[in-house]
């Protein structure tokens, strides 16, 4: 059993996309162990973002991350953490397999839709970063 931390990001919100995703889990049959909307600060975001911090796309990343409210989720399940990023599709949507969320509904690079932890160590402090252990139900 693996956790795995997903986001729907700010540009998925304000476009009226956390049914659809939340949907895509479901449809899957992945267990939601954790829930919750919540609204960085910037600071919040570069905390959470603090592997990119030499990248260029740094600063536009953290502010977008910042710019309103997103739903974080703990998704569990075997091999969750391949099985979420296959279902969210390449980083650049413009790569991204049809049918995967990113192909689907995002139409650049930084405004993706979605975030999603790329392996068990990064999961542990994602999922760490917004939830306590009372509000993940296994
Ligand atoms: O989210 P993912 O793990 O697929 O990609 P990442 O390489 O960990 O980058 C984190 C996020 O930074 C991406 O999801 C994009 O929102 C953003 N990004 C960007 O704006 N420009 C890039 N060239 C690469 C990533
Ligand atoms: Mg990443």
């Amino acid at each position: 059993m693996q956790r795995t931390l997903s986001i729907i990001k700010p540009d998925g919100v304000s476009r009226g996309l956390i049914g659809e995703v939340v949907g895509r889990f479901e449809k899957n049959g992945i267990h939601i162990a954790g829930m919750k909307m919540i609204r960085m600060t910037q600071a919040q975001a570069e905390g959470f973002y603090h592997v990119h911090r030499n990248k260029p796309f740094f600063n536009s990343l953290t502010r977008f991350m910042s710019s309103g409210p997103v739903v974080v989720m703990a998704l569990e399940g075997e091999n969750i953490i391949e099985k979420n990023r296959k279902l969210m599709g390449a980083t650049d949507p413009k790569n991204a397999e049809p049918g995967t969320i990113r192909r689907d509904f995002a139409s650049e690079i930084e405004k993706n839709v979605v975030h999603g932890s790329d392996s068990p160590e990064s999961a542990t402090f994602e999922i760490g970063y917004f939830f306590n252990r009372f509000e993940i139900v296994s």
